[in-house]
């Protein structure tokens, strides 16, 4: 086993996008479990937008936009403890267990730390099929995947026909989300940045994408949906929400995943008219995907499998090297210079 246990811990809070400055790389003691408890290694963690809108505003302390962590902290990684560890942003190997569910070398989900080696109570872990492709695990067949499908499936319920518009369409959550509507027979229209656009289109199958850095957002969704928006899957909320806002169809769906243009910000955006909401009888609704885990997993990646054994569901992953380079790889992900899904790989991957 490796002695050390290479940390990554808040150094300041950053201004605007983060960089590497904002963070320290530090070396820590390699935990001991106890009684109930499960020592795991990472393989991969989860590059998020929402770890940007968690770090400590301009003071050093909680931001002004909901951060919850301060300078000093270790960086988190998904949802702390209690939280099952679907919730985790790490996958990895079991080191040493002390219990009774796990023995040294399964693979599981948990942690919430950025972080190589950590200490979990072992009823906050989840156990990965013997199967499983590391690389994978966070993003189509897990929380990513389900996001999607949540947000899709209770709140969008995209008809044949229908025009669903999808932003950050060539993101972890949005790649799936549009290709979930275009199974449903839906006509996908995307909003992207980069060479994510072309992806959406040619790889994907997405019926257009916008490139929001280079068209007007809402002219080119005059183009493109000259009957309205049936169907609202908003990763980003600011500025693209609002041109989409306004041109949604009656009885349209408004599923408001995330706020992805927010995060990096130091004041809260413009207030927006909810007028729409009452004329056009739209119904928007939030979701936190953790109070569907429960009810609605197992169904979720019943149909996830179906669709990739069909062919129908792709998915690209960037793989960044370590913790060195994550803040940078943040920054690119809060910029929309990613290339997918972003995982950073912490260890040689034991599954390929
Ligand atoms: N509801 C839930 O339970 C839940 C759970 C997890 C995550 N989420 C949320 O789901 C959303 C998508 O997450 P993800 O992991 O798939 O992220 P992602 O889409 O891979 O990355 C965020 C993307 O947002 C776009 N963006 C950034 N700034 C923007 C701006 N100012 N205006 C318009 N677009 C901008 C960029 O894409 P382009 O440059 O290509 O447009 C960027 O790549 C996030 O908001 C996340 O917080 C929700």
């Amino acid at each position: 086993m490796a002695q050390t246990n290479p940390s990554v811990r808040i150094a300041r809070a950053p201004q605007g996008l983060p960089t590497r400055e904002d963070f320290a790389l530090v070396d820590e003691p390699i935990p001991v479990p106890a009684e109930g408890e499960v020592l795991f290694r990472a393989v991969y963690m989860s590059l998020d937008p929402s770890m940007r809108r968690k770090l400590p505003g301009p003071q050093g302390a909680p931001g002004p936009l909901g951060g919850t962590q301060r300078v000093g902290d270790l960086m988190i990684a998904g949802v702390p403890p209690p939280s099952l560890g679907y919730m985790s942003g790490l996958v990895g190997q079991v080191v040493e267990s002390r219990h009774p569910d796990f023995t040294q070398g399964d693979l599981v989900q948990g942690g919430c730390w950025w972080q190589h080696y950590q200490v979990v109570q072992g009823h906050s872990l989840e156990k990965l099929p013997a199967e499983t492709k590391l690389s994978e695990a966070l993003g189509l067949l897990g929380q990513h995947g389900f996001v999607a499908w949540v947000g899709m499936r209770n709140i969008g319920n995209a008809k044949p026909g229908e025009t669903v518009l999808v932003s950050a369409a060539g993101g972890a959550i949005g790649m799936i989300a549009g290709q979930l509507a275009k199974a449903d027979g839906a006509r996908v229209i995307g909003i992207a940045s980069g060479d994510k656009v072309a992806y959406v289109v040619d790889e994907l199958g997405f019926d257009a994408c916008i490139d929001r850095t280079n068209e007007d957002v809402g002219e080119a969704l005059d183009r493109l949906c000259p009957d309205g928006i049936d169907v609202y899957f908003d990763n980003v909320g600011g500025q693209v929400m609002l041109a989409a806002y306004d041109r949604m169809a009656d009885f349209g769906r408004i599923v408001i995943c995330g706020m992805a243009s927010e995060y990096n910000a130091v004041e809260l955006p413009f207030g927006a008219s909810l007028r729409p909401v009452l004329r056009k009888r739209l119904r928007i609704e939030g979701f936190v995907v953790y109070d569907h885990y429960a009810d609605q997993f197992a169904e979720f990646q019943a149909e996830m499998k179906a669709l990739i054994a069909e062919g129908r569901m792709k998915y690209r992953i960037e793989v960044i090297d370590g913790f060195e380079n994550a803040p940078e790889a943040l920054a690119r992900l809060l910029d929309g210079r990613n290339k997918g899904k972003m995982i950073v790989q912490l260890a040689p991957d034991p599954t390929g």
